[in-house]
């Protein structure tokens, strides 16, 4: 039976090209269209979606996977794949893993057995032997902004090192000394990296991080900024700064400020990092560490429909720039 493979060949063209001209999906120049017409009239071709999502490598369907739904961070990322694998003529199927390795587990194996043409993964951060089992199997698997340290395979991630360096030096460059750093579990390589950031900016400058001036119960959640304010302003020497390791966690930290009669900035300076779209709309607007967070959908989806097309060259490892974005939130020390 011939293969959409075997028509992209007899037609000199790419299977995205004879994808979009079968599914009439995006634009092709009429002479490639003639082609494939005629291929698959000369090869009797005739698309199936079963038999067809029963050879992987002939699937027209991706699987990408992310941590939270809710987030917009993901969002803007998962915007970013969809829509370069669209107009290749790919379908996205955009399964929610929760921040849970079992539910991530459950989806890579539910898309494995309807033989999806490869995995874009924003992972938990812990289940790397599971996505080396889809590399040995000839899955392509590429990994997006949380690099797993022991996998090799193509990765996109944002400098997080040097965006916390951004984000700390702006304090320190505002007078602020007693800085409150709300992190989270510092399994995920973008926290070690920030953190990283954070430490080597202090040590440059002869300071430390104060012991009492860590919460590091953060989840990327609004409410566990909130608690972590409510904790950290109760010191005897309360922060003049707190910096979040998300804009979530910035804007749970702006909430206790505003309903306890904390002024932000006059007697509080807030950063946080990703630069959500409600970053801009917060009140007052958030300063962050803006990540390019479609840019880094796009690239993690344009290295996946690479390997989906054969490259074989070795795993790269790309990472795109940050930027510190000054708002409101943050004021020289009152
Ligand atoms: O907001 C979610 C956080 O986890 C972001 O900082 C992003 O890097 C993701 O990994």
């Amino acid at each position: 039976m011939p293969t959409i493979k075997d028509v992209a060949d007899h037609a000199s063209v790419s299977i995205a090209t004879v994808s979009r001209v079968l599914n009439q999906s995006g634009y092709v120049r009429p002479e490639l269209e003639r082609r494939v017409r005629q291929a698959v009239a000369q090869l009797g071709y005739h698309p199936n979606g079963l038999a067809r999502n029963l050879r992987r490598n002939e699937s027209l369907t991706l699987g990408m996977l992310i941590p939270d739904s809710n987030n917009p961070f993901f969002a803007e990322i998962a915007k970013g794949i969809e829509e370069i694998c669209f107009n290749n003529g790919f379908t996205v199927v955009l399964c929610n893993t929760d921040e849970k390795p079992e539910r991530e587990a459950a989806y890579i194996d539910a898309l494995y057995w309807q033989r999806v043409a490869g995995f874009v993964v924003v992972s938990t951060g812990k289940l790397t032997t599971r996505l080396q089992q889809l590399l040995d199997q000839g899955y392509p698997v590429v990994v997006v902004d949380r690099p797993l340290a022991e996998l090799k395979t193509d990765t996109v991630m944002s400098d997080n090192y040097g965006g916390a360096r951004q984000a700390v030096q702006h304090l320190l460059d505002l007078g602020h000394r007693r800085i409150a750093f709300v992190v989270g579990d510092n399994y995920l390589q973008t926290i070690k990296s920030r953190w990283m950031g954070v430490l080597d900016v202090l040590h440059e400058h002869g300071l430390d991080v104060a012991p009492d001036l860590l919460y590091d119960k953060g989840d990327f959640l609004p409410q566990s900024g909130y608690a972590a304010a409510e904790s950290l302003l109760h010191r005897p020497d309360p922060p003049t700064a707190i910096f979040t390791f998300n804009d979530l966690m910035a804007f749970g930290v702006l909430n206790y400020a505003q309903t306890h009669g904390v002024s932000v900035p006059a007697s509080l300076s807030v950063i946080g990092f990703d630069d959500i779209v409600m970053a801009s709309y917060a009140v007052p607007a958030l300063t962050t560490i803006a990540q390019q967070k479609y840019e880094l959908g796009k690239t993690g989806a344009d290295l996946l429909l690479r390997r989906i097309q054969g490259e074989q060259t070795a795993p790269r490892d790309i990472v795109v720039a940050t930027q510190l974005v000054i708002r409101q939130s943050t004021a020289h020390r009152g």
